[in-house]
């Protein structure tokens, strides 16, 4: 019951607040599953270390030029550098670039198909781009836990341990698995993702416009906390 709720309430939200962002409006136009893996693929190392704001510009003007897996495969690598100039971390861009070449030499040309063959066979995709990769191209249910989701996720069931502890991950991968939506994986994963960017943000939480608000644990002690102080005046 609760978590069928949290879902539709999350995802009604998304519905209405979403940003419509280049690789989103993909997802739901493009039906080629190699280009769309392919250019979430792209989207997600981009995110890894750069704002979305300054994503969007380097994704089109990219996917203009290498608007497949066999275009990027046949770039040289200082083409890549230079369309990645002002990005940073340049090791992402080569990474892609050598993952791209891997595709087309050792897997005839096919993006992987699924989470893990996603994380075994792509250089520089770990467990939380796979899963996100997987859920927006692919479809495939598996929650995705990055520093934002983390953030929302530990305010959700107000878990004050060390959030990078290896035990604490474990829970928060198991709790995502358990949240996500079987039904419309990817949207539920960037739903999250826009609720930590935009709602349960690092300088505080913004209750008040939180979709999933009675759900909440930490909104929950914070409410009681507050009956009790006016119980007592
Ligand atoms: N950060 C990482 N992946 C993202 C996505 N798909 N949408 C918005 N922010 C993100």
């Amino acid at each position: 019951g609760a978590v069928l709720l949290l879902r539709s309430e999350l995802l009604t939200w998304y519905d209405r607040e979403k940003r419509e962002l280049p690789w989103r409006t993909l997802a739901v136009t493009e039906p080629d599953l190699n280009i769309r893996t392919y250019a979430v693929w792209v989207s997600e190392i981009m995110l890894q270390q750069t704002q979305v704001a300054t994503v969007i510009d380097y994704y089109n003007k990219w996917m203009k030029r290498w608007p497949t897996v066999q275009d990027l495969s046949a770039a040289t690598l200082e083409e890549v550098n230079q369309m990645w100039a002002g990005l940073g971390y340049y090791s992402r861009g080569r990474r892609l670039h050598e993952g791209a070449q891997k595709v087309v030499t050792e897997l005839k040309g096919q993006m992987p198909r699924t989470v893990d063959s996603l994380l075994k066979e792509l250089p520089g995709v770990g467990r939380y781009t796979a899963a996100a990769v997987g859920s927006i191209a692919l479809g495939q249910v598996t929650g995705a836990v990055d520093g934002n989701v983390i953030r929302g996720l530990c305010r959700l069931r107000a878990i004050g341990a060390d959030s990078t502890s290896p035990a604490v991950t474990e829970a928060l991968w198991d709790l995502a698995n358990t949240l996500v939506d079987p039904d419309r994986p990817g949207d539920f994963n960037q739903a999250m993702m826009e609720l930590g960017a935009r709602v349960c943000t690092p300088k505080g939480a913004v209750c008040s416009q939180c979709p999933v608000q009675s759900h909440c644990h930490s909104y929950r002690k914070v409410h009681v906390k507050q009956e009790q102080n006016s119980k007592k005046l």
